[in-house]
């Protein structure tokens, strides 16, 4: 490697942009939806337990497996998991922590850009005097192309496309880039989700109004925190659970590797992982629960949250209900609120960028600022159909193959290759080198055989959903003869599109099925580009294991 090798300016600069990394949309929106669609209170008790016994593992496994990669000059996926065995193909399981992270990225700019809008939105008055059906309205013209000039192909692009400057701007930086952002975003964060939760805890039965008489921001806290040990048998909660504590501490991305990569060698992993998947986690279950679900609840009632939660919940509500408070607090709780939002996904986005800045520069000698920009087009050219396409499923199917599926086979790979090719004994001494606090040996055990024997069943739980989830039933129907029927929501059903396909079969209406099938054409390109591009960086993968081999270079 010929480049000057980057590090970490401070602990605090590292934890926080570490922190920023998980913080992110997904503690906001994702989450409360989460919680809410999987039973409130049910969903807390098997979340918790995925977060030690999947989420704090990985941490443990991404911090360390990192720092290893790093030892030897290595700052993405890759190469990282290249020297952690012996055999060339570990190195494509390296592939899922680059593609991962542009393929996310690229949608996930995209809901950023709407947060911008909705700031500027939010201090200019456009959402005065609208009523809730406006407001919901707003957002549906903003993602439908030739609705108005704020949808497509106007404002929305605008936004989208200043939105992945500003990070490619600060990705060119490099790691000073994010540590900036990190040490001035995550402090405002804290202190905007703070005022907003005492507003969603102080709410009580003021914001009820005529139309939703039973408003009560209670309502939403009870429900999410009153606990029900029966989800303890019901697997979609588990999955949901798992997905969650996935997403939201990015773990089975590559974004975390990368980061521990630019550590020193004696440095810390095990306190830093823990004190970074604790924040995310305070963030998330403390913050992140006391804003919409309360404050939505306040206004509209928990029956309508129920009904309507979804990861547009936010853009088509909150507004309205700030609009309450009068014109002027209206104005500072958008500033606050989407600002808060703003803040939260751009340190996410930030990291998506450095594997694959980190892999130009290890492997191809690029500077910052060509990888940083190369980087910014790739994500253009792989985003630019989830915006124009957003309302023909583009984006909800990048979320899932990307932000989905790829994070577990990831997280399922490179834990069998962290506990039982590299080994777990190497694995542990690496994870305790340096360590600053004594990690339970019990957690040896775990990253053995819990972690991934928990990921192996969350992964063939995925692939085979059985028809509305339920198990039990479709275990007594298969022992019985009579086969197992899949659910639409599977891996199979879903290449298979079973879903759209019984939805064409069975409409009469020609223009729908007109729409369906235009829908059946914009998946299959969403599938077409993610798989291009996972091809894409597999090939320059090849192209850099050749240049290594031609220099000599270490590659086992
Ligand atoms: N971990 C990031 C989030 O929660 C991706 O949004």
């Amino acid at each position: 490697m010929s480049q000057k090798v980057e590090s970490w300016g401070s602990r605090v600069g590292l934890i926080l942009a570490m922190a920023g990394n998980a913080v992110g949309l997904g503690n906001f929106l994702r989450f409360p939806v989460q919680a809410v669609q999987n039973g409130g209170g049910a969903f807390i008790i098997p979340y918790l337990v995925c977060f030690l016994v999947m989420g704090i593992p990985l941490l443990f496994i991404e911090w360390s497996s990192g720092r290893f990669g790093g030892k030897f000059g290595n700052h993405s996926t890759p190469y990282i998991l290249d020297t952690m065995a012996k055999g060339r193909v570990w190195k494509y399981i390296g592939v899922f922590g680059i593609f991962t992270n542009i393929a996310v990225v690229s949608y996930y700019c995209y809901i950023e850009s709407w947060t911008m809008s909705y700031v500027y939105h939010s201090l200019i008055g456009t959402f005065q005097g609208m009523s809730q059906g406006d407001v919901a309205n707003f957002f549906s013209d903003y993602t439908t192309i030739g609705k108005s000039t704020t949808g497509i192909p106007y404002e929305a692009i605008v936004f989208y496309v200043i939105c992945l400057a500003i990070n490619t701007y600060i990705l060119s930086k490099g790691l000073g880039g994010i540590e900036k952002v990190a040490k001035i975003g995550m402090p405002l964060l804290i202190l905007f989700g703070v005022i907003l939760a005492v507003r969603g805890l102080t709410l009580g039965t003021s914001g009820a109004s005529e139309a939703f008489p039973a408003g009560n921001a209670w309502d939403g806290l009870n429900f999410l925190w009153t606990p029900q040990f029966d989800s303890l048998t019901n697997p979609k909660v588990w999955m949901a659970a798992a997905g969650q504590i996935f997403f939201t501490l990015s773990v089975g991305m590559g974004t975390i590797h990368c980061y521990a990569a630019y550590l020193k060698s004696k440095d810390d992993v095990a306190l830093n992982a823990v004190s970074a998947g604790f924040m995310n986690e305070f963030v998330e279950v403390v913050l992140g629960s006391l804003v919409v679900i309360p404050i939505a609840a306040g206004y509209l009632g928990l029956d309508w949250v129920l009904e309507n939660a979804g990861f547009g919940m936010a853009f088509q509500t909150m507004p309205y209900l700030f609009q309450q408070w009068g014109t002027t607090l209206a104005a500072i709780a958008g500033l606050l609120w989407f600002g808060l939002l703003f803040f939260a996904g751009i340190t996410s986005s930030l990291a998506m960028g450095t594997p694959w800045v980190g892999f130009m520069r290890d492997e191809f000698d690029w500077n910052q600022t060509k990888s940083a920009w190369s980087f910014g087009l790739l994500a253009l050219i792989m985003g630019l159909p989830t915006v124009f396409f957003y309302n023909m499923g583009v984006f909800d199917e990048y979320d899932y193959w990307a932000g989905t599926v790829s994070l577990v086979v990831f997280a399922l790979l490179e834990t069998i290759v962290f506990s039982w090719i590299f080994g777990i004994d190497k694995g542990w001494r690496e994870i305790n080198e340096g360590a600053d606090i004594k990690i339970p040996n019990i957690y040896k055990f775990i990253i053995k055989y819990i972690t991934p024997t928990l990921l192996l069943i969350v992964f063939l739980g995925a692939i085979f959903t059985p028809l509305n989830n339920d198990w039990a039933g479709n275990l007594s129907s298969l022992f019985s003869g009579n086969g197992w029927t899949l659910d639409n929501s599977s891996i199979i059903n879903q290449l298979a599109f079973s879903g759209i396909e019984e939805k064409i079969a069975a409409t009469t209406d020609t223009v729908e099925k007109e729409r369906l099938l235009d829908q059946k054409f914009y998946i299959s390109m969403a599938r077409f580009m993610l798989l291009g591009l996972f091809l894409f960086i597999s090939a320059i993968v090849y192209v850099a294991f050749n240049k290594r081999r031609r220099e000599g270079r270490n590659t086992l």
